[in-house]
């Protein structure tokens, strides 16, 4: 048997543990060859089709290694490809093609919702045998617990926070930390727990800019002059405001909310205030232990589910195991914060303010 294997959308740690366990899995487990294709679907647009044989020589030491061997990519929709007119065309035809010239039987595809559920039409045009591995930073995707990329992003929002708490004591002032995760809180939730801020606003509970400046107050009555905000990128206020750009490419982005909270709470409370936004360092780096751990179930499962020939599957973590779930469901699935979640609850309960 023949299997390729790439990765897609925004990059995360973990992404190499993924394609390792894939490789020693399918190579020394079954004795499968397998392709790793370059930059997500670009490499299947290229001719010759942009590959490389993998081997278990090929992996080693890579586990610890952030990034992903094979590049990816979160630009370039196969079925709405920009062209440099600015049109857009069709090209999902290339991509089969390129999936049957290299002759393979099976795809594992590490993807987000957005790239996992592009891979899927692909594979329903093209007859592709597709197992699906899921990563995002922002652990959205439905029907998973947890998606690689996850942990590491926390590990490092949380680290931010603490250095922040230092400085931000011993100027008295109000640091925000603004973090990624798109439509959801779960960075933001977690980290801002594991990191002691005292406010975290998050994109499911929508804010109200008096009530974060409240709990401000609050702390300095209690003698505390210095404060802690973390804040995901999309959230919004119970007005429905939101900050985002237009980039250079035309593209609406979120970014921006932590300048416009720490403005406001300088403006209302007349604390000093700082902003951190942390970016892409969420990304890049060396993945956390359990991201190594997850990369490597999820990459040891998927080659199982192929192996097995099931496919349209996509391998998630449920109660400390790796299960499997139908991937249409987990690609339309956003899992967002729930409201009475039990870490919202934990935070309310230690008098963190969501700003509602
Ligand atoms: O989906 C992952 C993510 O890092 C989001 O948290 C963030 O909004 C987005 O990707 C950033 O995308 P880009 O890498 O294109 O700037």
């Amino acid at each position: 048997m023949r299997i390729g294997v790439l990765t897609s959308g925004g990059d995360c740690a973990g992404l190499n543990a993924v394609i390792r366990a894939v490789v020693l899995r399918a190579v020394r487990g079954y004795g499968f060859e397998v392709y790793g294709i370059h930059e997500a679907t670009h490499g299947l647009l290229q001719r010759p089709v942009a590959a490389t044989r993998l081997s278990p020589e090929s992996v080693k030491g890579i586990l610890y290694k952030g990034g992903t061997i094979l590049r990816t990519t979160n630009r370039g929709n196969p079925f709405a490809y920009p062209q440099p007119d600015g049109s857009l065309l069709d090209r999902s035809e290339e991509v089969i093609e390129g999936y049957r010239m290299l002759g393979l039987d099976a795809l594992i595809g590490v993807g987000g919702d957005g790239s996992l559920a592009i891979l899927r039409r692909l594979a329903e045009q093209g007859g592709w045998n597709l197992v699906g591995v899921p990563k995002t930073i922002d652990n959205d995707l439905g029907h998973t617990e947890r998606a690689v990329g996850f942990s590491t992003a926390v590990v490092v929002a949380t680290e931010a926070l603490d250095r922040l708490h230092v400085t931000a004591a011993s100027h008295n002032r109000v640091m925000v930390l603004e973090v990624m995760g798109r439509d959801a809180g779960h960075i933001a939730l977690t980290a801002g727990l594991a990191g002691g801020a005292d406010v975290i606003l998050i994109p499911e509970i929508p804010y109200d800019m008096a009530r974060v400046c409240a709990k401000v107050e609050e702390r300095r009555r209690m003698g505390r002059n210095f404060s802690l905000i973390v804040v995901a990128e999309s959230v919004r206020s119970t007005s429905g405001e939101v900050a985002t750009y237009v980039d250079a490419h035309g593209q609406s982005r979120y970014g921006g909310i932590g300048r416009v909270i720490a403005d406001e709470v300088a403006r209302r409370t007349g604390a000093e205030t700082r902003v951190t936004v942390l970016g892409h360092v969420q990304r890049g780096g060396s993945p956390t232990p359990l991201d190594r751990l997850l990369g490597s179930a999820f990459g040891v499962a998927a080659v199982d589910l192929v192996s097995a020939g099931r496919f349209d599957r996509m391998v998630a973590w449920q109660n400390r195991r790796v299960v499997d779930v139908p991937l249409a469901e987990a690609c339309a699935g956003f899992r967002a914060v729930d409201p009475n979640d039990a870490l919202v609850h934990t935070a309310r309960g230690l008098g963190i303010s969501f700003g509602d």
